[in-house]
């Protein structure tokens, strides 16, 4: 089966993304959200994104209108009806993403491929709200999708040989990197990554180190492009909080516990940049580490 059309439901940062770079390779795709000011704010970002490539001279003025000319923005639902691949990027809920698919299986036809690019939850709790589970699977993108080069591509037990071989292709025609693995939480990426931005908190309420010089240590030390504390407030604090709960539920291993300070600034509401607060204090340039958290 080949792809030829896409829709992306969800219009934030991640759906915005992704509608972005499936247009950038040439698919007239539907990017679709529950409002239309939301559809509006995911197609604005995506122009915002394009003007800095034409500042950087990445890309030209005529790239952008032809790109963005291929977005069609949508609200309702049999929009999706002619789509070949669904990719659902909407809020890390369970029960909503179970809704939204049971919703679309009765609207696409029965051998499009769904796709959910959740970072933590279960694909296969996904794809039982289906009647589709061998044309279902995982493509989880990373942030900033238009620069972050990998896909994961994570099949279940239940995913068909050509569904996923239609998500490897996909991946490709993005100029990306697919890796496959099985649907298990966290994936590879995040299996790795959280229990690291975790064990950096920990160091940082042992007294292992200040924020910045722990920073320092894993980007000039072992070439990150970003440190931990950097990275965690760009993913988000209350993200890995979130992250990290649902790995440790499911592994029941103390690597995925989230340390006590994590929970306490996202109760605090300092959830990294989208806050202007997290490790960094981002009201200046450049943001201020926060050493006091654990003084
Ligand atoms: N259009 C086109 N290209 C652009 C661009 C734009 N609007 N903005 C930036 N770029 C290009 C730059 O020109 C540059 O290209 P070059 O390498 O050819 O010169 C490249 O992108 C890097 O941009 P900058 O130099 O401006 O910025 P940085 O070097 O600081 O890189 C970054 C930014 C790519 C975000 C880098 O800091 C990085 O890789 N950070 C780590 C991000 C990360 O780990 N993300 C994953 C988070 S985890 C996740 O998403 C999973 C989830 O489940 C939690």
């Amino acid at each position: 089966m080949k792809v030829r059309t896409v829709g992306v439901v969800g219009a934030g940062l991640m759906g915005s993304g992704i509608a972005q770079v499936s247009a950038q390779a040439g698919y007239p795709t539907v990017l679709l959200d529950v409002a239309s000011d939301l559809v509006e704010k995911g197609l604005k970002r995506i122009g915002g994104f394009l003007d800095g490539s034409i500042q950087k001279g990445k890309t030209t003025a005529d790239e952008k209108v032809s790109i963005l000319s291929r977005i069609r923005g949508a609200t309702d639902l049999q929009e999706l009806a002619a789509c070949d691949l669904v990719v659902e990027a909407i809020i890390e809920s369970l029960p909503a993403k179970r809704d939204l698919f049971g919703r679309i299986d009765r609207i696409c036809r029965p051998e499009a491929v769904f796709a959910s690019n959740t970072s933590s939850l279960c694909i296969t709790e996904m794809m039982t709200a289906t009647s589709r589970p061998a044309r279902f699977l995982g493509l989880h993108f990373f942030n900033p999708v238009p620069l972050m080069k990998l896909v994961e591509v994570i099949r279940t037990v239940a995913t068909d040989d050509e569904a996923e071989r239609a998500g490897l292709e996909f991946v490709k025609t993005l100029g990306k990197v697919p890796i496959r693995t099985p649907d298990r939480t966290g994936f590879i990426v995040n299996r790795l990554l959280v229990p690291y931005m975790l064990d950096a908190v920990r160091a940082l309420e042992g007294g292992l180190g200040t924020i910045e010089d722990i920073d320092a240590g894993m980007k000039l030390g072992c070439g990150y492009p970003m440190g931990p504390f950097t990275l965690l407030d760009f993913v988000g604090i209350d993200t890995t909080y979130y992250i990290a709960n649902i790995m440790f539920e499911e592994f029941r291993e103390a690597r995925f516990a989230s340390p006590p300070l994590l929970k306490r600034m996202v109760l605090a509401g300092m959830h990294g940049r989208k806050t202007g607060k997290g490790f960094y204090d981002y009201s200046q340039e450049p943001p201020l580490p926060q050493n006091r958290l654990t003084a």
